[in-house]
């Protein structure tokens, strides 16, 4: 079975993916590493992030094994990745692998913001997982200061806004919600209250 997730910027679907995979004992890509990483390597070169040249040999050079840096997970990281996300080129070049992930026997779980849309069309459950710019910016807050990046509020919650009309005004595969996608609010739910929600679909979907 093929899982895509997808959804806006510190939504809980990373949370979510990562459980389901898990509880379904499937492997599970988070897809925002990559271009995070890929931003990584351009800034570690010094290399503009939109330079679609130099963003396109990053990401055939990307090494997709070693997406545990910690450095991937900083505030900076997700705003640079949603530049050179928009580089058509990268995508290109991270679809094909992303593709492979999810051909794997069994199935696996993908996370991101066109999994439903562009890089597993025929996933067998798409899950689109929002939540309320407000809940999400505290919860990325919360995030951030567990691991040692204290940030304040009002700076999360910008950066959350800008990050999500950037996504979804690309031309290139922008964050939206697929036709066939299940909606999951989350704003009122808290991580395990998302999960159960999600197993529920899940099985539905299992029997059928
Ligand atoms: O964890 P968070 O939702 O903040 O971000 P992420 O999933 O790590 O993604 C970081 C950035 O990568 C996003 O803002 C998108 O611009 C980009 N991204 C994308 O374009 N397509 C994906 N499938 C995944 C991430």
């Amino acid at each position: 079975m093929v899982i895509a997730i997808d959804g806006p910027a510190a939504s809980g679907k990373g949370t979510l993916a990562r459980r389901l995979a898990s509880h379904l004992g499937r492997p599970h890509l988070d897809t925002g590493l990559l271009y995070r990483a890929v931003a990584r390597d351009l800034l570690d070169r010094n290399e503009p992030l939109s330079d679609p040249e130099a963003a396109a040999r990053a990401a055939a050079a990307l090494d997709t094994a070693a997406l545990d840096d910690p450095r991937l997970r900083s505030r900076e990281m997700g705003e640079a990745a949603s530049i050179v996300s928009a580089v058509a080129s990268v995508r290109e070049t991270l679809l094909a692998f992303q593709r492979r992930f999810a051909a794997q026997p069994g199935g696996a779980v993908l996370d991101g913001r066109d999994i439903g849309t562009v890089v597993c069309p025929e996933a067998d459950l798409k899950l689109y997982v929002t939540a309320s710019p407000e809940e999400r910016a505290r919860r990325r807050q919360r995030e951030l200061a567990q691991s040692g990046q204290p940030s304040d509020y009002e700076t999360v919650l910008t950066d959350i806004q800008r990050r999500d009309a950037r996504d979804q005004g690309r031309p290139n595969a922008p964050l939206r919600q697929a036709d066939d996608a299940v909606l999951l609010d989350t704003t009122e739910l808290d991580a395990e209250a998302a999960f159960r929600q999600a197993l529920v679909i899940v099985e539905a979907r299992l029997r059928v």
